[in-house]
């Protein structure tokens, strides 16, 4: 067994809870601390509601919890102890100054790097957890090489891939872990040491190394091109709305091609999340730094593709309902950005309730897991909404239902008794292509799927 290391994870979101417990599980020799400014997501951390719904996780976490995973506001004592220290606070999209709009905002992280600096009482291996611009890691040792001599800093980047509803699997099945460092003889033994800890569940043969600066942009990369696969699978959807081509055919068609493949490729009301759309931004912003504006222009596309497609929904709504959607009661199916989440931060659902109450539709939003993070959502748009946990009660009276998130259980409700409560005609806007159209229309629904001609008695 390796020698007994203090690991400690500054910020307990989304990645820190849920990699944390990983290696806390896997490697039980190692002491695991997650650390935040949150002391209400630390507590909660700390007990039987998880601040985050993962399927999966609270098993995870409930496995090394006190024994060798901890949770603590205490960062300055969790740096002081640290062999090892992963950063994964939040890198959002600058909303102010020089680059608004696109770049990193970077002061969640550089507010990191200090604190490191200030409580470090011996040599450290940072990780960067978090995603960040290309060239990060070098401002990071500028600042961390600063103060304390006698004190080796070595800065590796290890992006993170887990998707979320997934995350548990991904943890723990990854196509690969990727370590970045520099090629000194203390980058290549930090990286050796960040590659131990993953060996201790993945296999040697998906844990890459490369240099400092290729992992950094690997990560913006591979969110750029999952996302551009999606805007140029939705792209198609408008084509064949026009033409009576089926997006979900030509999908299947494409996909069989094994250079194409078939996965992420489901034409959707857009895709959102907290990292798409901020990661290729920023990717844009670094482009534009650089003065690449072509390629720069190339990778914009795919968020205006995806802004495109959320508002190309919105119109469709109003023009399938004869021009005006004012009064009209509209249940909002689903407003977590993907199934299996609570998470709602850029979910489509929002620029979508947003226009819908522009035109003054009377908006009752359900979802099972993300009610709470709708409000706050919608509130703090100042957009009027009702919330409804049950998606039966949701759709009473309503003249329309739109599906923005593909949560399972939609394609296992009542349509029939949900069809009878409706005003008519009633319609349905399937944003993500799950549920049984032709049933549906047998009903009585006027159905409108993505990419797909719609299915209407009118
Ligand atoms: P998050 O907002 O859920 O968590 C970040 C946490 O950091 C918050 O709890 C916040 O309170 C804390 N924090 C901020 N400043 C701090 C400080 N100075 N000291 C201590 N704690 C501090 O964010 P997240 O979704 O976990 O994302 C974290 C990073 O991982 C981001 O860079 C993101 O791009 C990246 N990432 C996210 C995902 C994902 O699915 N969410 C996947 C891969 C990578
Ligand atoms: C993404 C990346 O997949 C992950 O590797 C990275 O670490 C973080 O960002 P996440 O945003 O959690 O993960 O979920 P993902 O499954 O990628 O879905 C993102 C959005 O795209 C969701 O809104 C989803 O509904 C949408 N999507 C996905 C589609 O519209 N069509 C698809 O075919 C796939």
């Amino acid at each position: 067994m390796s020698k007994s290391l203090s690991i400690l994870c500054i910020g307990a979101g989304y990645v820190g809870g849920p990699t944390m417990a990983m290696i806390a599980r896997h490697c039980p020799e190692h002491r695991v601390t997650v650390v935040d400014i949150d002391a209400a997501r630390i507590r909660a951390w700390q007990s039987d509601v998880l601040p985050i719904y993962e399927p999966g996780l609270k098993e995870v976490v409930q496995a090394s919890l006190g024994r060798n995973l901890f949770f603590s506001t205490d960062i300055a004592g969790g740096i002081a102890q640290a062999d090892i220290i992963f950063v994964s606070v939040s890198t959002p999209t600058k909303l102010f100054g020089e680059g608004a709009g696109r770049a990193a905002d970077l002061q969640y992280w550089e507010r990191t790097a200090r604190e490191i600096l200030t409580h470090a009482t011996k040599d450290v291996v940072v990780v960067e957890k978090s995603t960040l611009p290309v060239r990060t890691a070098e401002a990071m040792e500028r600042i961390l090489r600063a103060g304390r001599p006698g004190i080796h800093f070595e800065v590796v980047s290890n992006p993170e891939f887990l998707a979320e509803g997934t995350a548990v699997h991904d943890l723990l099945s990854p196509d690969r872990v990727l370590i970045g460092g520099h090629d000194t003889a203390a980058g290549r033994q930090a990286v050796a040491a960040i590659a131990d800890l993953y060996a201790h569940w993945v296999p040697r043969d998906r844990i890459l190394t490369t240099s400092l600066w290729s992992s950094e942009l690997s990560k913006l990369a591979a969110n750029a091109f999952l996302a551009q696969r999606i805007s140029s699978i939705n792209s198609l959807s408008a084509l064949c709305e026009r033409t009576e081509a089926d997006i979900t055919e030509v999908a299947r068609a494409i996909g069989m091609d094994r250079r194409i493949g078939p996965r992420f490729l489901n034409a959707s009301v857009g895709f959102g999340g907290s990292c798409f759309r901020k990661d290729i931004l920023n990717l844009v912003y670094l482009c534009e730094h650089y003065g690449l504006h072509e390629v720069a222009a190339y990778w914009e596309q795919v968020v205006r593709m995806n802004d495109y497609q959320e508002d190309r929904f919105v119109h469709r709504m109003i023009t399938a309902m004869f021009n005006t959607i004012a009064g009209k009661r509209i249940a909002v199916f689903g407003f977590a950005f993907k199934a299996d989440t609570g998470d709602t931060r850029e979910s489509p659902a929002i620029r979508v309730c947003e226009r819908l109450a522009q035109e003054r539709a009377q908006l009752v939003v359900t979802d099972p897991q993300a009610l709470d993070n709708a409000r706050q959502e919608l509130a703090a748009r100042q957009v009027p909404a009702e919330f409804e946990a049950d998606p039966c009660e949701a759709a009473r009276g309503a003249h329309a239902i739109a599906v923005l998130t593909e949560w399972a259980e939609y394609e296992k409700l009542d349509y029939r008794r949900i069809f009878a409560d409706m005003t008519k005609p009633a319609f349905l806007f399937d944003g993500r292509n799950r549920l049984n159209h032709p049933e549906l229309h047998a009903i009585g629904f006027n159905v409108y799927p993505i990419g797909k001609p719609p299915l209407t008695h009118l």
